[in-house]
């Protein structure tokens, strides 16, 4: 029978002793598993383009070109002038001034509350070219010919204002486009991760005993994303640090909890409670920024929690709140000293 995992492992294997020896070399005992790849079968795999553009496929395109397959293969996801950050960080999207391109660096990205994108980040043109060849479009990667990402790349570089609208890009003038590349000097290469010295890559004092650590994780959604995707509160996702977090424009100041609360928001989902309860405003059940702002204290845990085993109607109005006795009790406390902890009719936590 055709299995997949076992053809995988013998063309890897092929692959591996086909980079480092030929057939008369191979070593005693493995002569007969597979045979050597081909030179076709290799190149086929190899089409990494480096820094110095070592391995970039010749061939051009121009900006016009570009502009079309971009508006065909493109925009739907990276918006018409790749400046959508609803899929993915914006690919252009201004922040880069004529300064940059004589020095190499964008001055912008010193401001951390500038939008990043592609192009004022990426060192090497190479990236791009190798990057847009072998993954996008996201739905069909390694569908496009080398003279289309030649014809893209111009459109992309055009937009960004790093070449002129009648630039034909090609392998013969692509080291002169790289001279323009904005942020080619921010490329850092003195950290250890890229160091071959042997030393470790962390700089400071070793720690073992008795350590102060003074530190704080924290990340944020900036505003433009916040509610790209509706407000996160009203939904369930388990696995987002952002898990919980009210985003919802017109009460974003809202926030629900800090991420690290978040977990009870998701039991409320997963306990079936979402049904009838939404965070904001009355759904079956009262909303449980109301229910939060009207039992915050610990002293209204224990009636909460008799209420939400029991049930009960007549405190909201007449519609009965169900008994839910299937709580786990590790879930009940959580919901429960969730829904107590607020310390203002905000709904924010202590
Ligand atoms: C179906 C949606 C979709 C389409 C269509 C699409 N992309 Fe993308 N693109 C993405 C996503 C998602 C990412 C981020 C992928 C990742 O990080 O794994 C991305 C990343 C990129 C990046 C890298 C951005 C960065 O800073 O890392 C470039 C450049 C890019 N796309 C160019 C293109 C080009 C050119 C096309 C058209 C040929 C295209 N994309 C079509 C979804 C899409
Ligand atoms: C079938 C609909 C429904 C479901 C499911 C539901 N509730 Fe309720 N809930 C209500 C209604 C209706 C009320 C208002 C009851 C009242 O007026 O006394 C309420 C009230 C509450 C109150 C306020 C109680 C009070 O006395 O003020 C809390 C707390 C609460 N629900 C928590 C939960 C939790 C936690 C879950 C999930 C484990 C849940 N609810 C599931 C309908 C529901």
């Amino acid at each position: 029978m055709f299995n997949w995992a076992s053809t995988l492992t013998a063309v890897a294997m092929v692959l591996s002793i086909a980079a480092g020896a030929v057939a008369s070399e191979l070593p005693a005992g493995i002569e007969t598993i597979g045979r050597p790849a081909t030179d076709n079968e290799l190149s086929a795999w190899d089409i990494d383009v480096r820094p110095d553009f070592l391995g970039l496929p010749p061939g051009s395109g121009d900006v016009w070109q570009g502009e079309e397959i971009w508006l065909e293969k493109c925009a739907a996801c990276h918006g018409d002038f790749g400046d959508s950050n609803e899929v993915f960080a914006p690919i252009v999207l201004g922040n880069i001034t004529d300064e940059d391109i004589e020095t190499g660096r964008v001055a912008a990205l010193q401001d951390p509350a500038v939008a990043r994108t592609t192009l004022m980040k990426v060192a090497t043109l190479s990236t791009l070219w190798d990057y847009i060849y072998r993954a996008m479009p996201w739905n069909a990667p390694k569908s496009l010919t080398p003279d289309e990402v030649y014809a893209l790349l111009a459109y992309i570089l055009n937009l960004g204002y790093i070449v002129d609208e009648d630039l034909v890009l090609s392998d013969a003038n692509i080291d002169e486009v790289q001279a323009r590349m904005p942020n080619r000097n921010g490329m850092r290469q003195d950290h250890g991760l890229w160091s071959l010295r042997g030393e470790p890559d962390v700089n400071g004092d070793t720690c073992e005993t008795d350590c102060e650590v003074d530190l704080t994780v924290s990340s944020s959604l900036p505003d433009y994303a916040m509610n790209a995707h509706g407000n996160l509160a009203e939904q369930v996702r388990s696995v987002s640090p952002y898990a919980g977090l009210w985003t919802a424009p017109e009460e974003a100041a809202q926030v629900a909890a800090p991420p690290v609360a978040a977990a009870p928001e998701t039991l409320l989902g997963q306990s079936g409670c979402t049904g009838c309860h939404q965070m904001a405003g009355q759904l079956v059940g009262p909303g449980f920024d109301a229910i939060r702002a009207r039992y915050a204290g610990a002293e209204n845990a224990a009636y909460l929690e008799q209420k939400i085993v029991n049930g009960g109607a007549g405190v909201w109005g007449g519609i009965p709140m169900p008994p839910m006795p299937g709580l786990d009790s590790d879930t009940l406390q959580s919901i429960v000293t969730w829904l107590t902890a607020a310390t203002d009719h905000s709904g924010e936590e202590s």
